[in-house]
């Protein structure tokens, strides 16, 4: 064993005031230093290195659901927390089979064939959030164009009623405040608000759509009920179209942040992307890469085995360091160079395996076209002068505000 490389695998999160500023100085020497760490207090091991991660996400035998991860885990407490009506606990990301499959197959084929089927209106509406936002002056490109962008785009796949999408982007943002430990007393008011708002009016849409089918998700889903090709309850069915909400929001919205952000500090790189707009396409895969929305993932082992080369015991967590294994040197040649035009090579923003992001597709669609459009519309934004706040959230990479001039 080596010399322990940090104090605790919070020292690689956003809570840390220097992780929080650029994560990668220490998992680099984290990297270097083990192939597998283990935090004793958090009852949890990390994996640093590409393949190690990699082969940790797509191996179907690991487990995912907190209550079978060791008592004392980080990963158990998540668990022990769950209240056990909660709906959260049929989500498609805590599910194990043969329930994950049962749910999220057809999810993700109605989901996918709405995607693809509304892809020209998909891009309309990121138009529309460009279009809207200010044409002069300094404006929040995360208030005004990365925030809405996800929100109203899952809104018409979903199919919420035009004149509710203010109230459920007031619902969308307070549920976001889960995934968010340190919120205040009246964070956490407003985010049980917003989550028994959307539970009411997932109910009562699902209801109408069964009676009325309209052109949209929802209706997709109740038919597959009907005809006994979804062999899902109403709870799982508005769970987890809650989990698509509560997945994609923040993550897309940090992607066009992060991406924005790594465009006007390489100004060599924006200037590749607004004479070749196409290169959106390996701009977004880059940005997943070398500055991704989500830092880790985990899954629990099902059994004693050596795993990563380490002797590990059954129902062991093991987190997987997303952002660690994208700039692995072992893997990418220069991988601490922002480069829009690089060979791809594959990365992990999305994790792997059964549990691979459902939303990648969409999250793909809605930033390449935002990278498309951007900076034709605006070509001459920059940043002004600011503080960089990155927000506080454990283990997710992104900005509270994106102050810009255009
Ligand atoms: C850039 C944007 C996004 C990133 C970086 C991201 C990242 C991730 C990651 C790392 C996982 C865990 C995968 C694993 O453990 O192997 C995940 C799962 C998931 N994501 Fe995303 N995501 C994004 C966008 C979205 C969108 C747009 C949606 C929905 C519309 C979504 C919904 C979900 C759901 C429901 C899961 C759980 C899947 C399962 O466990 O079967 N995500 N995402």
């Amino acid at each position: 064993m080596t010399e322990k490389p940090i104090e605790s695998i919070f020292s690689l999160s956003a809570l840390d005031p220097e992780a929080r500023q650029d994560p990668h100085p220490r998992l680099q020497a984290l990297r270097s230093a083990t192939r597998a760490y283990r935090d004793d207090a958090a009852k949890v091991w990390m994996l640093t290195r590409f393949e190690d991660v990699r082969a940790t996400v797509n191996d179907r035998s690991m487990l995912r659901h907190p209550s079978h991860a060791e008592e004392g885990s980080i990963s158990r407490r998540l668990a022990d927390d769950m209240d056990p009506d909660a709906p959260r606990q049929e989500s498609i990301l805590f599910m194990d089979e043969p329930d994950h499959s049962r749910v999220r197959l057809p999810l993700a084929k109605a989901f996918y064939n709405r995607i693809s089927r509304m892809s020209d209106t998909l891009e309309d509406i990121v138009d529309a959030v460009i279009d809207a936002a200010p044409r002069q002056g300094t404006f929040d490109l995360m208030a005004d164009i990365a925030i809405p962008v996800p929100i109203l785009v899952i809104a018409r796949i979903l199919g919420v009623e035009n004149d509710r999408v203010s109230d459920f982007r007031a619902w969308s943002e307070a549920v976001i405040l889960s995934l968010n430990p340190l919120r205040t007393e009246a964070e956490t008011a407003l985010m049980e608000w917003g989550g028994a708002q959307l539970d009411t009016y997932f109910t009562d849409l699902i209801a109408a759509r069964r009676d009325h089918p309209e052109d949209d998700l929802i209706s997709d889903m109740v038919a597959l009920q009907g005809r006994g090709d979804a062999q899902l309850s109403d709870a799982e069915l508005r769970v987890n179209l809650q989990a698509l909400l509560i997945g994609g929001n923040l993550t897309t919205t940090d992607l066009i942040g992060n991406g924005v952000w790594l465009l006007l500090t390489h100004p060599d790189q924006l200037a590749a992307l607004k004479r070749d707009p196409d290169l959106a396409r390996p701009a977004v895969e880059e940005i997943l890469r070398y500055d991704s929305p989500v830092a880790v993932t985990s899954r629990i082992l099902p059994e004693d085995r050596v795993h990563a080369g380490c002797p590990m015991k059954h129902r062991q967590s093991v987190w997987v360091s997303l952002h660690a294994a994208n700039r692995d040197r072992a893997k990418y040649e220069a991988p601490d160079t922002f480069d829009i035009r690089r060979e791809q090579v594959g990365h992990v923003a999305f994790g792997g395996g059964s549990h691979i992001c459902i939303g990648a597709p969409l999250a793909r669609i809605e930033a390449r076209r935002v990278f498309a459009r951007l900076f034709q519309h605006y070509p001459e934004m920059q940043l002004v002068d600011q503080d960089l706040n990155w927000r506080t959230l454990p283990f997710f990479r992104g900005l509270e505000t994106l102050m810009v001039r255009v």
